[in-house]
């Protein structure tokens, strides 16, 4: 008889109130220009009247939340369970029309129908009780109001330029992150339908020697699942190849699903 070997344990949660607090926003920090590419690509799925109230689901160090509110109009809620994220979002990410409140996907503090659009930018793989999230942004959106998914999958996980610095990172990834399938369910069964499912090229985030700089502040999750063994040669390996001028940033692709809420019936 054939026999299948366990499947490997789940990931440990990673804890932003460890360390990544403190390095979140230098290790993530994106360019203007990137942050506007990602603006406008948004603005092409989330509904066409202004302003829009949004909810910016998981938003950690506040990199999204004020581009949100002048892109959109507000206001916008930032939602966020990691008291170091929050306090850096509320110290460096401040704006008039966004508030940092404490919560988290499965029980979002906001009231029902209160929000025209949600992002979840690379939260969604945090969220312990998926089914529970789905049904709370289901509950806080308004009818026809959009979902913006902005996540990884296990069946494209991205070549980013340091993929083969850390050999083992792909494989962390793949059990990090969802299918995009099993997303899509979830999300159908919670009563939303999948408008698009979309791969954009990730906005140009800046010259080499910036990117390894960033880098180095391990501000990445899948950092947090290897070893320091595994961290410090890669990035000896980095270090060499930037000084040799052998390292060559190469566009990558980033997956977003838009969903929408069902439209409100029409009055006959
Ligand atoms: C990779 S960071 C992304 C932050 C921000 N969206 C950005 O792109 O800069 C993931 C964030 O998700 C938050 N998070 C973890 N569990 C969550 C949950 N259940 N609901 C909402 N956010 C959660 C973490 O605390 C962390 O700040």
């Amino acid at each position: 008889m054939e026999t299948r070997n366990s499947p490997e344990p789940p990931l440990a949660p990673v804890d932003y109130d460890r360390v990544q607090h403190q390095t979140y926003a230098r290790g993530r920090a994106l360019p203007a220009d990137a942050i506007d590419r990602y603006m406008a690509v948004f603005g092409a799925y989330v509904p066409v009247r202004r302003p829009l109230a949004g909810i910016d689901l998981g938003s950690g160090t506040g990199r999204f939340s004020p581009a949100l509110a002048d892109a959109f109009g507000g206001p916008i809620w930032g939602v966020e369970p990691a008291d170091g994220m929050r306090a850096a979002a509320e110290a460096d990410a401040a704006h008039p029309r966004v508030t940092y409140l404490a919560g988290r996907a499965e029980a979002i503090p906001r009231s029902d129908r209160c929000a025209d659009f949600v992002l979840m930018f690379l939260s969604y793989h945090h969220v312990a009780d998926k089914p529970a999230a789905a049904r709370e942004i289901a509950r806080v959106l308004k009818p026809g109001g959009r979902l913006i998914l902005r996540s990884t999958f296990q069946e494209r996980i991205p070549d980013h330029w340091w993929r083969s610095y850390f050999p083992r990172s792909a494989d962390v990834e793949r059990a990090m992150f969802p299918t995009e399938p099993e997303t899509r369910a979830l999300f159908e069964a919670a009563g939303f339908t999948t408008v698009e499912s979309v791969q954009m090229e990730v906005p140009f985030e800046g010259d080499i020697a910036s990117l390894v700089a960033r880098l180095k502040h391990r501000a990445v999750s899948t950092f947090e699942h290897m070893t320091e063994d595994e961290l410090s040669e890669g990035f000896a390996r980095i270090d060499a190849d930037l000084a040799a001028g052998a390292i060559v940033e190469k566009p990558t692709l980033g997956d977003f699903i838009v969903f929408e809420t069902p439209q409100e019936p029409a009055i006959a």
